[in-house]
């Protein structure tokens, strides 16, 4: 029953990656399939992409940042301990095709979704330019997978520690205006896929982002992981979480991830005492 296998703890122990002994899910997920875990009976149930699958072994990777509770006790939980329920793979996995060249821009965890996407459009014969962004270079994750998984690799951090000082939108700008880019995938915090999906609409091309809303049941019953897509209500869940990026209310997500902010602080605090 979902045993971590192995742990590491990435970006200065923020970001930590578990290894789950998952056979049934690592012989059927795709990328851009999620996973959702509970640590305990009584536990949040939080949705996480899968980063990597390996089918001969039997297991699934996920990466998460310790952000509340519920990834604070995940964090908790040690090589050789199980979670308490895992279900998938769920969503709907990428739609990957050749199209020539394309740009996949990740930002803080949104790499670890990004990287499976970005080997499977490079293996389908795409050239794939890869731009990830980090506050600092410490916070950086999963730099050599993806210079595996691309062409040409471009690493933006906020301070300057490294690569670009700036954002991932100042080299996705120059990237499309100076080639013909024919899909650009962006995962990562909202406001980096809102800002690279304004800049991609100018030019038209073609973008999808991967969204992580609030979720429950994880199977479209419930409601909870609703987003408004091109003025219509679809479920992350069923529907995504991939998503047009042209089309999606990134304010209004950002809203509902934001409705239960206080109630997380008191219950981090609560559960740190
Ligand atoms: Fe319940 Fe998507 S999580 S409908």
């Amino acid at each position: 029953m979902a045993k971590i296998v192995h742990r590491e703890e990435l970006a200065q122990g923020t970001i930590i990656l578990n290894e789950i002994d998952a056979p049934r899910i690592s012989r059927k997920a795709k990328p851009g399939q999620f996973v959702i875990l509970q640590a305990d009976e009584t536990g949040e149930r939080i949705p996480l992409t899968m980063a990597d699958t390996d089918p001969e072994k039997g297991t699934i990777t996920i990466i998460y940042m310790v952000v509340g509770k519920s990834t604070a006790r995940f964090k908790d939980l040690k090589v050789g301990e199980e979670y308490y329920a895992l279900i998938g793979p769920l969503g709907a996995p990428t739609h990957v095709e050749k199209l020539g060249k394309v740009v996949c821009v990740g930002g803080g965890t949104g790499i670890a979704v990004l990287h499976p996407i970005a080997r499977a459009l490079k293996n389908a014969g795409n050239e794939v330019t890869a731009i990830l962004g980090s506050r600092t270079y410490d916070l950086l994750i999963l730099e050599e997978k993806m210079r595996e998984a691309s062409d040409t690799l471009h690493i933006c951090t906020d301070d300057g520690s490294m690569g670009h000082h700036g954002f991932v939108t100042d080299i996705l700008k120059e990237t499309i205006e100076k080639e013909d880019i024919a899909l650009v995938v962006a995962i990562g915090p909202i406001p980096m896929m809102k800002f690279c999906s304004l800049i991609t609409k100018e030019k038209g091309v073609k973008t999808m982002v991967s969204l992580n809303p609030i979720m429950v049941d994880g199977t479209g019953m419930c409601g909870c992981c609703r987003v408004s897509v091109g003025g219509k209500t679809k479920f992350a869940c069923v529907d995504g979480p991939e998503f047009d990026g042209h089309q999606v209310d990134f304010d209004g997500l950002a809203k509902r991830l934001a409705s239960y902010i206080d109630v997380e602080k008191q219950s981090m605090d609560a559960y740190n005492k």
